[in-house]
């Protein structure tokens, strides 16, 4: 489906397939439950889902050439990390607007993590006062504005590179990866579970998986907490990229799930069951998932199985999309384990 755009690797190739055995059977048995390492698919600064997606955009930014990544996100956002790492690793400069998206406790969450390995990585980081929103924002397009009055060529990248015209393109391509995957094994995943907050993930599964009649078993975990605003979003960037990949068919509303039940109580706050969750996943299977996004689907998915979602039998694969640095925020949370 992805033969004609032009790819720029990023990432270390087909990322592997885990069986988590032990939190299958510790969550009843009925169904088995396998990972999706994404959050291991690069050795550019902890990799995660973003890099799929800048494999499909780096080619145009260099083709405009541009010479500075402007992108944006929360303080603890890993896409904008991902975007100092790819600047950094292709040789172009790196703005970053860094909103405050998340009400935090620890006193340090602006200094450690994402942030920190940002700077680390020479982005120009800029922290910025205002309140989460997917959208286009107003301070990253300053932001642009002010790469060019400085004599720069900007390129722009928008959260968590989605509404870019190329954002949904790079989880076609893991719908693919998968499908070759499920061959070698000799068996087919009836669910894949995946975390949605700016949509380009979710759209580009939606996509690639329409392909083979399984739109509609991508199960997204809304943790934005705003899932009006996401659920449009992931539509329109499927449409958007069902036309560029010439998909051949509409894609309806029926075939995007976004459940909601998890994202509380705010975008970036985790609950005490996110927080149970992600115990839960580290103590079972050594497998670690963050506050904001992995910890938020994770849930999601316990609790769907608990609750007899999944008829009994099915195969489950969770899409781990990276996201651990975050958790060096979040050390109050966890101050006793
Ligand atoms: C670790 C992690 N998981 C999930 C997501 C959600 O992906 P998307 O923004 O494409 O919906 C993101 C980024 O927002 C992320 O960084």
């Amino acid at each position: 489906m992805l033969k004609k755009f032009e790819r720029y690797p990023l990432t270390f190739g087909p990322t592997p397939i885990e069986k988590l055995s032990r939190l299958g059977e510790h969550l009843g048995g009925d169904v088995e439950i396998y990972a999706k390492r994404e959050d291991c698919n690069s050795g550019l600064a902890f990799g995660g889902n973003k890099l799929r997606k800048l494999e499909y955009i780096v080619p145009d930014a260099i083709a405009c050439g541009a010479d500075t990544l402007v992108s944006i996100g929360g303080v603890q956002s890993n896409h904008t990390r991902m975007v100092a790492a790819v600047a950094a690793k292709i040789g172009m400069k790196c703005r970053l607007v860094q909103e405050s998206w998340v009400p935090h406790e620890d006193a340090v969450y602006d200094r450690v993590g994402n942030i920190l390995l940002s700077r680390v990585m020479g982005a120009d980081v800029q922290l910025v006062d205002e309140g989460f929103d997917i959208g286009i924002r107003e301070s990253w397009e300053n932001a642009i504005e002010d790469v060019k009055a400085k004599g720069g060529k900007p390129y722009p990248i928008p959260a968590g590179a989605s509404v870019h015209k190329y954002g949904g393109l790079g989880y076609v391509g893991f719908a693919e990866e998968v499908r070759a995957q499920e061959a070698e094994q000799g068996f087919a995943f009836d669910y894949i579970v995946v975390c949605t907050v700016t949509g380009s993930t979710h759209a580009g599964m939606l996509v690639g998986f329409a392909k083979d009649g399984r739109a509609n078993k991508v199960i997204g975990i809304d943790a934005s907490g705003t899932p009006a605003q996401t659920r449009a979003q992931v539509m329109e960037i499927a449409r958007r990229t069902a036309d560029l990949v010439e998909l051949g068919r509409e894609l309806t509303d029926d075939d995007l799930v976004l459940v909601e039940d998890y994202a509380y109580p705010a975008y970036g706050v985790p609950s005490n069951e996110t927080k149970e969750a992600i115990r839960l996943c580290g103590r079972l299977e050594g497998m670690i998932t963050d506050p904001v996004y992995e910890g938020k689907s994770m849930q999601g998915m316990m609790d769907l199985v608990k609750k007899g979602y999944f008829p009994k039998g099915s195969k489950i694969l969770y899409a781990h999309l990276g996201g651990a640095p975050a958790l060096n925020g979040y050390s109050y949370a966890f101050r006793n384990g």
